[in-house]
């Protein structure tokens, strides 16, 4: 059935206006004053922003990490994400040594298929090098719709690929328009560190901080953004965190080269002090990188203000407090890392960005989905509210106030990260290809109703023009 909504404003990353918007056949048809069609529902938006749903380009759904498994599946993640303005997850496909990128996808799809409540596409880890793995990169590429790589850095014996495995995978992607992703740590030296505190008897949460220090991870995305200078290739650093990090990013974007970064709520709003919480507590507030130092905040919303940062990653991670975060008491090497932001993401960048005026709405939305698109290669399909592209739109009520709790929250964890927190704004109604997920705050959708989605190559050439043209720095 058509849809048609009345009376919102219209937010993309570039405008704000009045108009209607008719949907039709799960795309936006048209966009204009005073529309009628009689054969089309009518929402009413008066009093919320019209903005395109949110795309989240760093998700973890049932994925094996920690000695456990992420706690929200695609189905939970996924509906816990709609709730929270987002109409798009990327999501983390990991792969292993000596198996096929194939194999690896066909896992990934297993999980997702039939369960997903928004669309979804994927980033695939490349965890070696080797010929046939480089072979298949390319096939990927072009049979399957996933042409971004993700190489971590650190997680030394778990996940850690070497810089071999890294400069190799970004000749590759050069070659066949992939992006590679880099979690941006010195996975050596935390390693060494890490045994080091055990070994002296430091075995609370806090030393999962003390133990990979902000100059590590500014070290290890200056590497990745050297070697992808040299490769002349693109790059796209997951969860910056410190200065030592944007300092790596903006000095390689002012030399031209193609590097790009991500930050996450959380280190927005949380900083290293949560992790001395008592009663292990502190375990809830483990991720890797770490929480910061509180000075790293203003530093990463600036970041993002004149766009040496261009995304926001929940890096949805989840794991519950009983029985997944406890896994590391009395050695906090074995806490879980990672925690629960999907659904809160796009509500935290919107009260603590625009509402404090760190950034303006048209730049929320390009920080909370339309970046996303055109980096991922989804773009115009997703990421703007324009005739042809998908319906996925959320109706978001800027002034409704409410506080962050587990005992509201969607996500299927045991705690939030933000307990006790205060926003101002909400998603009321959110589409997916024109389709009701939440309506009046109430989930309304069906497993399986989210699709794949098929990402096109890097956009290396449009990317360009627009740096040219110095519209990133908006
Ligand atoms: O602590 C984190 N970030 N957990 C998720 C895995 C990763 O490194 O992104
Ligand atoms: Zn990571
Ligand atoms: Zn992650």
């Amino acid at each position: 059935m058509k849809k048609m909504i009345k009376n919102g404003t219209i937010v993309t990353a570039t405008d704000t206006y009045t108009a209607d918007v008719l949907i039709e056949d799960e795309k936006v048809r048209a966009i204009g004053q005073n529309l009628s069609d009689i054969y089309a529902e009518v929402i009413d938006a008066s009093g919320y922003y019209v903005m395109p749903g949110g795309i989240d380009p760093h998700t973890h759904m049932e994925m094996p990490f920690g000695g456990t498994v992420t706690k929200d599946d695609f189905e939970s993640g996924t509906i816990a994400a709609a709730h929270g303005g987002t109409t798009t997850i990327i999501d983390f496909c990991l792969s292993e040594k000596g198996s096929s990128l194939k194999n690896a996808l066909n896992n990934w799809h297993a999980k997702s298929e039939g369960k997903a409540v928004i669309d979804y596409g994927f980033h695939l880890q490349i965890a070696e090098a080797s010929e046939r793995i480089l072979k298949e990169m390319p096939r990927v590429i072009e049979e399957e719709g996933v042409t971004s790589f993700k190489i971590f850095m650190a997680y030394k014996n778990v996940l850690q690929a070497d810089d071999e495995t890294l400069f190799q995978t970004l000749i590759t992607a050069k070659e066949h328009g992939g992006l590679v992703m880099v979690h941006a740590e010195n996975g050596d030296v935390i390693n060494y560190l890490t045994e080091k505190a055990l070994k002296e008897g430091n075995t609370d949460p806090i030393n999962h901080a003390l133990t990979r220090p902000a100059e590590l991870e500014g070290e290890a995305t200056g590497r990745a953004a050297k070697l992808t200078a040299l490769a002349d290739s693109q790059l796209y650093v997951v969860h910056v965190t410190c200065k030592e990090a944007v300092e790596q990013i903006a000095d390689a974007r002012s030399k031209g080269f193609h590097v790009y970064g991500e930050t996450c709520p959380q280190y927005l709003v949380l900083d290293q002090s949560n992790l001395e919480k008592p009663n292990f507590e502190g375990a809830k507030y483990v991720w890797s990188p770490p929480l910061r130092d509180k000075s790293n905040q203003g530093i990463l919303w600036d970041a993002l203000k004149t766009g040496q940062l261009q995304t926001i990653g929940s890096d949805h991670c989840s794991f519950d407090f009983k029985g997944q975060k406890e896994l590391g008491k009395g050695d906090f090497s074995k806490i879980p890392n990672g925690g629960p932001f999907v659904e809160d993401r796009f509500s935290v960048l919107f009260s603590e960005g625009v509402k404090k005026g760190r950034i303006s709405l048209n730049k929320f939305v390009d920080i909370i989905s339309t970046k996303s698109a055109k980096l991922f290669g989804l773009f115009p399909q997703k990421g703007t509210i324009a005739p042809g592209s998908d319906a996925d739109i959320v109706l978001f009520d800027p002034n409704k106030e409410r506080t962050i709790s587990v005992d509201t929250h969607q996500m299927n964890v045991d705690y939030s990260a933000l307990e006790g927190m205060k926003v101002t704004g909400e998603p009321i109604t959110v589409l997916s290809r024109g389709e009701y997920v939440i309506k009046d705050k109430r989930f309304v959708g069906k497993p399986g109703m989210g699709k794949f989605l098929k990402c096109d190559k890097f956009p290396r050439d449009a990317h360009e023009k627009i740096e040219k043209a110095g519209n990133l720095v908006k």
